[in-house]
Order: C-alpha cells, then sequence, then structure tokens
C-alpha cells in the first residue's frame, strides 16, 4: 500500500478525491491536513471531517492549517462549491475533533516517523506546504513525493487559467507558497487545468444517472456533490480526483518533465505558471506536468472505485 496524506480545501471535487483516496485499497491515508482556499480554513476542516463520519472512518486525522495565504487576502470559491462549500449536502457537522498541531507540523511528525515513505497529494493552495517547507527545512527530502493539483500550463487546449484568463486557482490563491514548493527538492507530479477542464474528464448528467443507482454512503454522497456541480455549471469537473489518480494508474497520463516558474505578486500575470527551456531552468529542477489523459479510461477508474459495494 501507498502512504498519503491530502492536503485539501474541501470543496465539491476535494471531497470527491477523497472519497476515491478511500475507497481505493492501494492507498494508506495516514492524515489529512487542510487549507483555506475554496472555503475559509474553518469550513474545509469541518467538511473533511464531515465527509470521513459520513463514512464511518473515525481513525483518521485532520489537522487544520493555513487561513490565509502568505501573502495575499483570501479570495474563496463558495460561488462555485456552494455556501457550506460542499455543493449544499446538507452532512451533519463534524463530531471528531481537530487534531491539536498546526498541519504543517502534523505533515512533518508523520514523515518525519516515516522517511521516504509518504506521498504528499496537495489539492488546495500549496500554503500549508509552503509552511511545512519553511519550518521543517528536511521535509522535502524525506517525502517520497508531492503530487499537486495546480496549474495552468498551455499542454493542451485546456490549458487556460479559471481564476485569470491565465492562472489555475490554487497557484493563484497563493503564488508565493507555490514558488517555494516548485523550487523545492521535492519530486513533483503536477495535474493542471490542461487535463482537468478537459471534458472527457468530467462527469455529466448520464453519469449521475449511473451514480444515482448505486445506494452504498459513498455513492450517495457523490451523487449529492455531483449533482449540485452539474446543476449550477453544466458538469462536475473531477480536478482532484484526477491528482489522486496518478497514483492509482499513471498509465492513465503522459507527463514532460520541464523546470516550472510560478509568477508571485499580484498583477495581471499572478499565479501564471510557465514551463521554461531547460537552457532558463537556473536552480529550478524538473516538475513532472501531465500533458494528456485517457479521459474515458479515468472516468471508468473513478465510477468504479466510488460504486464498487
Ligand atoms: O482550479 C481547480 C482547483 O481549485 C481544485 O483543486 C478546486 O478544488 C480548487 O481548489
Ligand atoms: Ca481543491
Amino acid at each position: 500500500m501507498r502512504k498519503v496524506i491530502l492536503d485539501m480545501d474541501p470543496g465539491i471535487d476535494d471531497a470527491l478525491a477523497l472519497l476515491l483516496a478511500l475507497r481505493s485499497p492501494e492507498l494508506q491515508v495516514l492524515g489529512i491536513t487542510t487549507v483555506a482556499g475554496n472555503a475559509p480554513v474553518e469550513m474545509t476542516s469541518a467538511n473533511a471531517r464531515r465527509v470521513l463520519e459520513y463514512l464511518g472512518v473515525t481513525d483518521i486525522l485532520v489537522a487544520m492549517g493555513a487561513a490565509k495565504p502568505l501573502k495575499h487576502t483570501l479570495a474563496d470559491a463558495l460561488n462555485y462549491h456552494g455556501p457550506d462549500g460542499l455543493g449544499q449536502c446538507n452532512l451533519p457537522p463534524p463530531r471528531l475533533p481537530l487534531h491539536p498541531a498546526k498541519a504543517w507540523d502534523f505533515l512533518a511528525e508523520l514523515v518525519l516517523n516515516a522517511p521516504s515513505e509518504i506521498t504528499l497529494v496537495a489539492t488546495g493552495p500549496l500554503t500549508n506546504v509552503a509552511h511545512a517547507f519553511q519550518y521543517h527545512p528536511e521535509l522535502p527530502k524525506l517525502l517520497a513525493g508531492l503530487v499537486l493539483m495546480g496549474g495552468a500550463y498551455s499542454l493542451t487546449p485546456y490549458g487556460k487559467g479559471n481564476q485569470t484568463p491565465f492562472a489555475e486557482f490554487n497557484i493563484w490563491q497563493d503564488p508565493e507558497a507555490a514558488y517555494i514548493v516548485f523550487s523545492s527538492e521535492v519530486d513533483i507530479i503536477a495535474i493542471g487545468l490542461d487535463i482537468s477542464m478537459n471534458p472527457a474528464t468530467c462527469l455529466t448528467g448520464q453519469h449521475l444517472e449511473q451514480i444515482k443507482a448505486s445506494h452504498t454512503p459513498a455513492a450517495r454522497l457523490t451523487a449529492k456533490l455531483v449533482e449540485y456541480a452539474i446543476k449550477h455549471h453544466g458538469r462536475c469537473e473531477l480536478h482532484d480526483p484526477l491528482a489522486l489518480a496518478t497514483l492509482l494508474d499513471a498509465s492513465l497520463f503522459d507527463f514532460i518533465s520541464a523546470p516550472v516558474e510560478v509568477i508571485s505578486g499580484n498583477g495581471w500575470d499572478r499565479g501564471i505558471t510557465r514551463i521554461l527551456a531547460l537552457g532558463q531552468a537556473g536552480e529550478l529542477p524538473l516538475t513532472h506536468v501531465a500533458a494528456s489523459v485517457d479521459g474515458p479510461r479515468f472516468l471508468k477508474l473513478f465510477l468504479s472505485r466510488i460504486l464498487e459495494k
């Protein structure tokens, strides 16, 4: 089994990624850390626990992280994910307590106890990861790897921004944190909008009917989340489950390895992720950026895991 820690900002698609992780026997979720992004960090922390409790999972600790980006004020996406950040799925408030440690210290504690064994999956802004790398500089080398959902790399026609015409939400939210992470020594796999805005990777009404035909707790919650997204946005984008899927079947994707520059600050170019030529790289390490995906095969994997009895 592959040991993972999920750093997330639930959010509809983060919740779907959590469901996928919990339904995948290849993965052992050691812990969850939450960050402000789609919603304020108190809400993302409650939402992670609401999903766990709905599924009867009581042995995965959740540690709260950053309430705001390193340098900017929070710009949430509740207008997309709904007032509760979870598609108004009306799950009861969490009863489980939060882990007392801050997310970055909880992250470090787990990694130092299992050096080179744990893969961090980050599906929100990278604020917690940047804090963790700054407070615990040995961490990047002690992680087995980092899989992140973030960026828009112009590798496909879908690789444009969704927060600005040029920048993807997670990176735009905290570009200074992203710069720290992309410049670090950790081995990074990046899934950008080039992949996740491809209609072949999105759920539609036909998929929703298939999900509604199953009555397991995972299927019922998935149906609520997906239905909200389809009703309000015409489809359900699976940005975060795609990032997790790289750990389930890497053959779904093709990758290119290149240095990635992140534009920080608050100008028109905030949060741009630019693939550089090797000669321009300077000190930047190589990032493995997804350049293509087998959408139908990804959706088949996602649905089979969620709907499995
Ligand atoms: O741009 C999409 C990403 O931003 C996803 O991770 C979504 O959950 C939001 O965090
Ligand atoms: Ca997310």
